[in-house]
């Protein structure tokens, strides 16, 4: 269940394949999640670009929405044929436009469809295939619900469950208040836990630092990091070390962007904007003298046509290099 340990939370317009590099960098042993792809968009879209990662970034999971069996089967399948190390069904986003597709956080009413999709996505890969969902929606009762969805996908087969520990009310509030609002609930998650002793369970929701995450290891099998992982990146230095006992990849955010170099001249020999990518770097730097002014060159300079490296060279050169990139968590 190790692999299960840690991971980086799917979030839609962040955990891009340049965020991915990024935070690969800082933790060698998270696992990593892609932004929620539909099957209609695998089946039918330019698959190089919506799918293509860097070699770096494994440990990585594709995570699907959709609820037709048949299409998260060829999805998956796509998906592993690509190298994709994981498959996740995304049973947990609460958005409008996911609803009318039914899927997403939607489907935590339908667990008999979700357990068809898990077992058709079985058939069609050999790579782990799980269930990223919330406690329940609207007015569900989390212990009925939870555990309902739960036992269906894991007797279909499902490989790990995520459990964002909150519920989503799919009437009445956007996206964003769906992550902030529904109180959180983490000691249901504890108990699905207690429950199913063999399945790993992964705990997600308002977990901000690396030393909250050790202590919910105390319950499940695994802790899954979003917004603070991405807005705060430098927390990430400090987890193969807390969770895993190991060193960092690198010391220091200055050594991460030195080893990411490579990656951003290849990007941009490809044609890519250097914006794409520093867009992840913003939360790079907290506490150090010049984490600010950093902050504003990249803001300033770029997203100008043309941006080169330089501009990240420079802006990183504004910080303070005696003083310690990285805070403890
Ligand atoms: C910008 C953003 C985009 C997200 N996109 C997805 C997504 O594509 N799939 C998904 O399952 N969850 C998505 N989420 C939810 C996160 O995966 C996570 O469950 C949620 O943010 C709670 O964890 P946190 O409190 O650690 O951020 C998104 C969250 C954010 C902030």
């Amino acid at each position: 269940m190790l692999e299960y340990r840690f991971s980086i939370a799917p979030m839609m317009d962040w955990t891009d394949r340049h965020c991915r590099v990024f935070h690969r960098l800082m933790t060698r042993r998270a696992r990593l999640y892609t932004e929620m792809l539909t099957t209609g968009a695998i089946i039918h879209g330019d698959r190089a670009r919506l799918l293509g990662f860097d070699a770096s970034e494994h440990p990585v999971a594709l995570q699907l929405g959709g609820s037709n069996p048949g299409d998260l089967a060829t999805s998956a399948k796509i998906g592993e044929d690509f190298g994709y190390d994981e498959i996740n069904l995304n049973v947990g986003c609460p958005s409008d436009r996911v609803q009318d597709g039914r899927f997403g956080a939607c489907l935590m009413a339908e667990p008999e469809l979700v357990a068809e999709g898990v077992a058709a996505m079985k058939r069609a890969v050999s790579i782990p295939v799980t269930v990223k969902c919330r406690i329940g929606i609207d007015d569900q009762d989390p212990e009925v619900a939870l555990d309902m969805l739960a036992r269906r996908v894991i007797a279909a087969g499902s490989d790990a469950l995520v459990v964002h520990a909150r519920k989503a009310w799919l009437n009445g509030l956007s996206p964003k208040e769906n992550r902030d609002i529904p109180p959180l609930d983490y000691d249901r998650v504890y108990r699905l836990k207690a429950a199913l002793p063999d399945m790993p369970i992964i705990i997600n929701g308002g977990i901000t630092s690396i030393a909250e995450a050790t202590r919910h290891l105390k319950h499940v099998d695994g802790v899954m990091l979003g917004r603070a992982a991405y807005q705060e990146p430098w927390r990430l230095l400090s987890a193969d070390l807390e969770l895993f006992g190991e060193p960092a990849p690198h010391a220091a955010m200055k050594d991460v962007f030195g080893a990411m170099m490579p990656y951003i001249e290849d990007q941009l020999a490809r044609g890519i904007r250097l914006h794409s990518m520093t867009r992840h770097f913003v939360g790079a730097f907290h506490g150090v003298p010049g984490a600010r002014a950093f902050r504003r060159h990249l803001a300033e300079n770029g997203v100008k046509p043309g941006a080169g490296v330089n501009v990240l060279r420079d802006a990183i050169a504004l910080v303070d290099d005696r003083a310690p990139a990285s805070m403890a968590a």
